[in-house]
């Protein structure tokens, strides 16, 4: 594992998973005495969202603003750090989106302005080059089952100087960092699923882009489509885009029953639906972010599976478009 992100086994803690070692970090490091402000970027995954925000007033949180593709840049970085802000914490690539960061730029900057860093590599890792030494940060998050390993694991790797107390106390497992028996069969399997994404990582990207490509090629068809981010660097599997007057989630079912596995990035909450947060930071208006799906391919999936999304989203939009024109001719 630590192979596949080029890093020490030393520095690996293993956890239960992405939710956990995001969890490990943000609290862990909120619980030094050294730490008393944290700067994260508004399109983490809910993961580091949810504990930050779950941090009181024991820590400060300041949120890093994104451009309209979702990336960080160096300046929206500068502006959101303060005198005392002790831990920056920037993705590596967007579960949504897909959008890539320039961690390694990201994290310089951190650096020089002495303070840790810390990227989610939950969605990176396994498919595009993830360097835990190369990028110069001082924790990473990868998670099992995103790169085909079992669920249940999950591994905070960490720069041992990092400011971080246990959240979980008891035995001394974990370099004392995250007590209790390992789940040993699953990390055997993360293990054995981190080399084999290290040796096909070219080839699994090829394969993704291929699909990906094609994907968006069909999409420019539907004039009520928009591919979200679509000139950014984003990982080769990943797409989200949405439909204009489509809910998602209704988009999502309807793709379901035809035998799609997709998601949106929209939240269900208290029974309504809310706009992924993700979107709403790249400035996409609400009624666009509604109507967003995302799909994302694995390496199984072939040229076949697109050809059938993209037919089943054509007779979707077109069974919406004449049950509107009958409604406007009935009235
Ligand atoms: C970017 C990111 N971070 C963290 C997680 C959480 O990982 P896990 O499912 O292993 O708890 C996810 C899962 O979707 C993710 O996409």
């Amino acid at each position: 594992m630590a192979d596949l992100v080029d890093a020490h086994p030393d520095q690996v803690v293993f956890t239960s998973g992405g939710t956990e070692a995001n969890n490990l970090l943000v609290k862990g490091v909120a619980a030094s005495p050294d730490i008393s402000r944290i700067a994260i970027s508004k399109v983490e995954h809910m993961s580091m969202l949810e504990p930050a925000a779950a941090l009181g007033d024991t820590c400060a949180v300041d949120y890093i603003a994104v451009d309209s593709d979702g990336r960080v840049s160096g300046q929206a970085l500068q502006q959101a750090v303060r005198p005392d802000t002790g831990l920056v914490s920037v993705m590596s690539a967007n579960n949504e989106t897909g959008v890539i960061q320039d961690v390694q730029s990201l994290a310089e900057i951190a650096r020089s302005n002495n303070i840790w860093f810390h990227t989610d590599a939950s969605q990176a890792a396994g498919k595009i080059n993830v360097s835990f030494s190369d990028w110069g940060v001082h924790a990473m998050t990868v998670s099992s089952h995103k790169l085909y390993g079992p669920l249940g694991a999950g591994a905070l790797v960490v720069d041992k100087r990092l400011p971080l107390q246990a959240q979980l106390h008891g035995g001394v497992q974990e370099h004392r960092l995250r007590a209790g028996t390992e789940n040993v069969p699953a990390i055997a399997g993360f293990g054995v699923a981190a080399e084999l994404a290290k040796r096909e990582l070219t080839e699994r990207a090829l394969h993704a882009r291929k699909l990906r490509d094609a994907l968006e090629q069909g999409l420019v068809h539907f004039p009520s489509v928009t591919v979200f981010a679509r000139e950014a660097e984003r990982l080769p599997n990943t797409v989200q885009f949405g439909v204009q007057g489509f809910d998602g989630e209704t988009l999502l079912m309807q793709l379901d029953r035809m035998g799609i596995a997709v998601s949106s990035g929209s939240a269900c909450t208290s029974g309504k639906t809310e706009p992924s947060h993700v979107l709403r930071a790249m400035g996409v208006p609400a009624a666009l972010a509604l109507g967003s799906v995302r799909v994302s391919f694995g390496k199984d999936n072939t040229l076949a599976d697109v050809e059938q999304l993209l037919k089943a989203l054509g007779e979707i939009i077109n069974a919406m478009k004449s049950s509107a024109v009958m409604m406007a001719a009935s009235v």
